[in-house]
């Protein structure tokens, strides 16, 4: 990726902070979903009364751009940090989000990265994030073994 492309990506993770609707946290989190046709998803938090139904802001953004067909992607910026226009850390997806990624992209290859500005920021790949991670690729081969060992 460019430093143009990492810069555009993190300044639609910030604008999609604004959306973010944290009224229990006051937590805001914002994410730039990256597809390999050049499409830009973004995502923001969505907090619920009810706690457990909050929805994150990076799966906000992969749950919007497979619900309009699209599977394959390359990188997401993420930026959080509690209410106020300031970022003041750097805020790593969640355990959860990063399983999400791992059933759509390819942990060597997809970049994640954690930014407090459009210069300030981490990047890793979802390999780095989530060494070890359980995929498709666990339960596919194993039914595909199943289907051997039947004949
Ligand atoms: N949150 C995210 O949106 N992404 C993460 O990866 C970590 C946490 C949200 C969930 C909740 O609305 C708030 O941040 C505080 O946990």
């Amino acid at each position: 990726m460019t430093e143009n492309q990492i810069r555009e990506l993190i300044e639609a993770a910030i604008q999609a902070r604004r959306m973010s609707y944290a009224p229990y946290s006051h937590y805001k989190v914002g994410a730039a979903l990256l597809a390999e046709n050049g499409q830009i998803f973004q995502g923001c938090n969505i907090e619920n009364a009810a706690y457990t139904p909050t929805n994150c802001a990076e799966r906000t953004a992969f749950f919007k751009a497979v619900s309009e067909g699209v599977r394959e992607f390359k990188a997401i910026a993420v930026v959080g940090s509690p209410d106020g226009d300031e970022l003041t850390q750097f805020a790593s997806p969640c355990g959860v989000c990063r399983q999400v990624m791992m059933e759509f992209c390819d942990p060597e290859v997809f970049r994640i990265i954690v930014a407090r500005s459009v210069t300030d920021y981490r990047c890793m790949t979802l390999r780095e994030m989530l060494p070890c991670g359980f995929g498709p690729d666990n339960v596919t081969k194993s039914i595909i073994d199943r289907r051997k060992a039947w004949g």
